[in-house]
This record gives C-alpha cells, sequence and structure tokens, in this order.
C-alpha cells in the first residue's frame, strides 16, 4: 500500500518519510548494502544476500499492491537515508499481522528517523485494521529495543543462541510484538 508523505525537522534536519517508489531502486540497493555493514545488528554481513536494483524494483511493486504490506523510505532531499518495510503473510491464519524492519545510515542516526518510520508504519497498521505487528531484535541492540518498547512492543520471546557474531559468541534474539486491542 502507500501512505502519504510527512515532512520532519528534528536537530536541525529536515527529511520526509513517504512510499518508496520505482526510482528508488538504485539507491535503495546501495543504502542498504552500507548498512549491512555498519553494525552487526542485522540479519546480513555487507554483501550477503544482495538485492540488486532490480530486486528492489520488484519489492516496491509488490509492496505497493499488497494490502499487507508497506514500504517507506526516509530521504534527505534526494538522498534515501534509511528505510522499514511491513510484510504481511498471505495466508488466512495470519491474515491479521505484519512483520516490520527498520534501518537507518550510521550518520543519520539520532534524528528520530527510525523513531519517525516505526510511528508511521503504526499509524498506516491502526488505520488498515492491521492487528498485530511482530519483530526480531538482536538481544544486544538496546536502542532498538528501547525504541520497540516505547511505541507499544512487549517481549515476546527469547531464541537463545539464535546468531554467531564476529567476536564468535553466540547472541539471544528477541521476538517482540504490538498488538492492536
Ligand atoms: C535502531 C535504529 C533503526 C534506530 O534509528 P535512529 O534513527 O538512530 O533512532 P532515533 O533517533 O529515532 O531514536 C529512537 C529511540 O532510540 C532510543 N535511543 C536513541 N539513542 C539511544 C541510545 N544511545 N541508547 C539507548 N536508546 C537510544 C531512544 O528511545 C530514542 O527515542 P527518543 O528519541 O524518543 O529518545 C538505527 O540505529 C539503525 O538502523 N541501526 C542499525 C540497524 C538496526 O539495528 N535495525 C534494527 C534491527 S531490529
Amino acid at each position: 500500500m502507500l501512505a502519504n508523505p510527512q515532512e520532519f525537522y528534528i536537530n536541525g534536519l529536515n527529511y520526509t518519510i513517504r512510499s518508496a517508489i520505482d526510482k528508488d531502486a538504485k539507491q535503495l540497493s546501495e543504502v542498504r548494502l552500507q548498512i549491512d555493514g555498519e553494525t552487526e545488528n542485522m540479519d546480513r554481513e555487507r554483501g550477503e544476500a544482495f538485492i540488486d536494483p532490480a530486486g528492489f524494483e520488484q519489492i516496491i511493486k509488490t509492496d505497493t499492491e499488497k494490502p499487507r504490506n508497506l514500504f517507506l523510505v526516509a530521504a534527505v532531499q534526494d538522498r534515501i537515508v534509511g528505510f522499514s518495510r511491513c510484510e504481511g503473510v498471505y495466508l488466512k491464519r495470519f491474515s491479521h499481522k505484519v512483520e516490520f524492519g527498520v534501518c537507518v545510515l550510521k550518520e543519520f542516526w539520532g534524528y528520530g528517523i527510525g523513531k519517525n518510520l516505526l510511528k508511521e508504519s503504526i499509524a498506516w497498521a491502526d488505520a488498515n485494521g492491521i492487528k498485530k505487528m511482530t519483530l526480531n531484535v538482536l538481544e544486544t541492540n538496546d536502542k532498538a529495543v528501547e525504541l520497540y518498547k516505547k511505541l507499544g512492543f512487549e517481549v515476546e520471546g527469547l531464541l537463545k543462541n539464535d546468531k554467531i557474531l564476529s567476536d564468535g559468541n553466540y547472541y539471544n534474539t528477541i521476538v517482540m510484538g504490538r498488538c492492536n486491542e
């Protein structure tokens, strides 16, 4: 689906949050690659499961057409600096919920971009009768966990030793959910 664009001015930075469009595909491919290399908080190391511009064009098309998908980008003028996706599972037994994911370029952390991408996604979900949002987050990603809790997500479970990071240690993943009663 598509969401209406919103303008923000936070800590001296102007940015827009809007639905992804076809011509964002090239930048999205590059930004995803960069963000994957900036922390170990995402599932992939830099370059793994690479999505090229044509792949993003397809995702944008699907997310625009499907009723329980939403692809938002945060743009500073014409530069994409972060994005989020809500993805529905198109089985009747999962027809009430979507999975959420978000990432922001490190250079643009602390401007409320992650928070506003999530807020806009929650507003969209609530307005469209979506009863549940779910997500997975690395247990050590304190900032993301705090953000999710602040916006109404609860911890639902723990996946023990879910990931192995570059230090050779195993890390737990927290499963979180936000129910719209
Ligand atoms: C997690 C992420 C999306 C947050 O986005 P952001 O734009 O940097 O965060 P925001 O500026 O919107 O801040 C959101 C909240 O994070 C929390 N936060 C920010 N800095 C923090 C810090 N140093 N310690 C703890 N919490 C912090 C606060 O709750 C803040 O809300 P507030 O502004 O009301 O105080 C971003 O850091 C990111 O993309 N990280 C790498 C990828 C990632 O971890 N994605 C999530 C995977 S589940």
